[in-house]
């Protein structure tokens, strides 16, 4: 049977880019994806209709535990497991951006972000657990030894902005604090999904800085060299996804492959 890939918040920037890399370079996949407003989504429908074998569309928004379920029921009942979920859904802030002092601070303005960025991840892999569970481990690296092999992957997509000990700069409360958050939900989970068997491979992965929207409104700040492609992006992180293993369980890793400090 095919592996199932599940990208949650696929309608653009990195996630769209998932979609479209794994149509187009592992033929054995099939795509699940998932977008708040697939009416709104018009390269994820495009894509969708032509490759409509191998990709599915569903409507789900990340805020929302109901949708979640509901779609963690459908693909159950088409696909029966899912071998790898990405949750590549983010906001910076409502405002479109990160805070620079205090002042620019609100409680609202740190919920959403929070709710979208850690909590949803979170309840995605509260009802695609099961799934990942029974999955065949169609992605990574399986060892020898069955006890140390995995059945899925959960990747939470991170930023090195979250990582506490990366941190000199100070400024984006919400997204900074999201992010870390979101590492302790990975590692959590790692723990948890790791314990028995069969098992779940949880990374957090940070894509470096990619020309998408989220990023758009500090562009001009950026070297172009620095300024990475989605394409580029998403080659590197597949690259990492392809070799991860249950020893890399617990762990944010950043697109060239190194280990991000929490
Ligand atoms: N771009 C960068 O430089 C960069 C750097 C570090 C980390 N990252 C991380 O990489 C991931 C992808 O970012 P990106 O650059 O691709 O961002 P993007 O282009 O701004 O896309 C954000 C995606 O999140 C979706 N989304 C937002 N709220 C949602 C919700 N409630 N339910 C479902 N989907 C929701 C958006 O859907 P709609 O179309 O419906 O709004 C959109 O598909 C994020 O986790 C981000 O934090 C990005």
């Amino acid at each position: 049977m095919a592996a199932i890939a599940l990208i949650q918040g696929a309608s653009r920037g990195i996630g769209l880019e998932f979609c479209r890399h794994l149509l187009l370079k592992k033929s054995q996949v099939t795509v699940v994806a998932t977008c708040r407003y697939p009416e709104n989504a018009v390269d994820l429908m495009g894509l969708a209709a032509q490759n409509s074998a191998r990709i599915t569309v569903f409507k789900m928004d990340v805020n929302r535990e109901a949708d979640i379920k509901d779609t963690a029921e459908i693909v159950e009942k088409t696909f029966g497991k899912v071998d790898l979920v990405i949750n590549s859904s983010a906001m910076l802030h409502p405002s479109g951006k990160g805070e620079t002092s205090l002042k620019d601070v609100s409680a609202q303005g740190i919920i959403s972000t929070l709710t979208t960025n850690t909590v949803g991840p979170l309840v995605m892999a509260k009802y695609f657990a099961p799934l990942l569970l029974k999955g065949s481990g169609g992605f990574g690296q399986q060892p020898p030894e069955k006890a140390k092999q995995h059945s899925g992957i959960i990747v939470n997509m991170t930023a090195k902005v979250g990582s506490i000990g990366d941190n000199a700069l100070g400024g984006w409360y919400s997204y900074r604090m999201s992010k870390a958050a979101l590492n302790m939900a990975t590692r959590n989970l790692s723990i948890e999904l790791g314990r028995g068997r069969p098992k779940v491979v949880c990374v957090s992965l940070h894509p470096g800085t990619v020309n998408t929207d989220l990023s758009r409104p500090y562009h001009r700040n950026i070297p172009e060299n620095k300024l990475f492609s989605t394409e580029y992006c998403v080659q590197c992180l597949m690259k990492i996804i392809d070799n991860l293993s249950m020893e890399k369980t617990g762990k944010a890793f950043a697109w060239d492959g190194s280990e991000l400090p929490w």
